[in-house]
């Protein structure tokens, strides 16, 4: 376990401002996602702390140590990312011994150590097989397996689960919050999918043009988006932005939630557009004051298309945003 703390950091590229002073302090123990749009600087932020870039200024703090001039490997830490190469002559075992050989690992502890860390990751019967032999999850646990033996007390993770499909990602994404809550690593992960951000994160950071625009619980950012670009980002399927004329307000645009209109019993007139049956729920499609809006419902609406459908939002649950700030104005 290990804090970490990033202070007014900023990283240029070619004259670009990537990163533009950010600070973040990360708990020891904590699990912490990384969400922003392509090239926001996600994976840049996590190869300073890997040190295997150098901040243009700022300075990097690992339990409270600056840790510039730190070789990567002497920083206690590990990463996993996206495309892992294992080594396909090599036994899983072998695999994961890898690097404690490189250490010179005395025999009798690395064999406790990958049996340790087997057992952790199942992979126990599979210790004898080489990559070709094996699932794609499987392949990904051996990756995982291959940082837990260095025993990191920091884990970084850069979107470890996009290759795979969603049953396997959702099977990773239980045994990757089994291992947080087994060695207590500090885990710092960055993805693009908001299940993945939501249940996996005590926190998690928003990052957009190299600033992070708000960090909170899951439940915090869900509900209290600080601003119109986070409102839209966290929440699938997004919310429904529009502008807020319609309600007296000027200059302000009005935000709700898909599941935060009913349909049925309100004074709002809305044109039915189509529906989609989702499996658990249907998504209904309905345009209101010239907009298409997403609503989501248990039922089906049993509608034609340009059918009048009463709308009824639940006003409890509105966000308000300034139109030229963008920033949340209601509590
Ligand atoms: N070594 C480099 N030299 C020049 N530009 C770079 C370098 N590394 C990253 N960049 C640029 O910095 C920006 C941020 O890159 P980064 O990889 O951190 O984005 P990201 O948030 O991880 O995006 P993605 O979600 O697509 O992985 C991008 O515009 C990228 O092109
Ligand atoms: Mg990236």
């Amino acid at each position: 376990m290990a804090n970490v703390e990033f202070q007014s950091i900023s990283k240029t590229f070619d004259q670009q401002n990537i990163l533009k002073s950010v600070d973040l302090k990360i708990k020891s123990g904590e699990f912490l996602v990384l969400v922003g749009p392509s090239g926001c600087g996600k994976s840049t932020l996590l190869r300073l702390l890997a040190g295997l870039e150098q901040p243009t200024s700022g300075e990097i703090l690992i339990d409270g140590r600056n840790v510039k001039g730190v070789q990567p490997k002497d920083r206690g830490l590990a990463m996993v990312f996206q495309s892992y190469a294992l080594y396909p002559h090599l036994t899983v075992k072998e695999n994961l011994g890898f690097a404690l050989t490189l250490n010179k690992t005395p025999a009798h502890e690395m064999e406790k150590k990958i049996q340790e860390v087997a057992e952790i990751l199942r992979l126990t019967k599979l210790l004898s097989r080489k990559p070709g032999q094996l699932s794609g999850g499987q392949r990904q646990r051996v990756a995982l397996g291959r940082s837990l033996v260095k025993n990191p007390k920091i884990i970084l993770f850069d979107e470890p689960l996009s290759n795979l499909d969603a049953a396997l990602r959702s099977r990773m994404r239980y045994e990757i919050k089994k291992i947080h809550q087994k060695t207590k690593s500090t885990m710092i992960y960055v993805t693009h999918d908001q299940t993945e951000a939501t249940t996996l994160g005590d926190r998690i950071a928003i990052l957009n043009s190299g600033k992070i625009i708000q960090l909170g619980t899951a439940q915090e950012i869900f509900n209290k988006p600080v601003n119109k670009f986070v409102a839209g980002f966290v929440g699938s399927p997004e919310m429904n932005i529009l502008p807020a004329e319609f309600l007296g307000h000027k200059n302000i645009d009005f935000g709700i939630r898909p599941d935060d209109i009913q349909i049925g019993d309100g004074t709002a007139q809305a044109s039915f557009e189509l529906e989609e049956y989702m499996g658990s729920h249907y998504m209904i499609y309905a345009r209101f004051q010239g907009q298409l809006l997403r609503i989501t419902r248990s039922q089906s609406v049993s509608k034609k298309t340009g059918d009048l459908i009463p709308l009824n939002f639940n006003m409890a649950k509105a966000h308000f945003f300034d139109r030229v700030s963008e920033l949340r104005t209601n509590s």
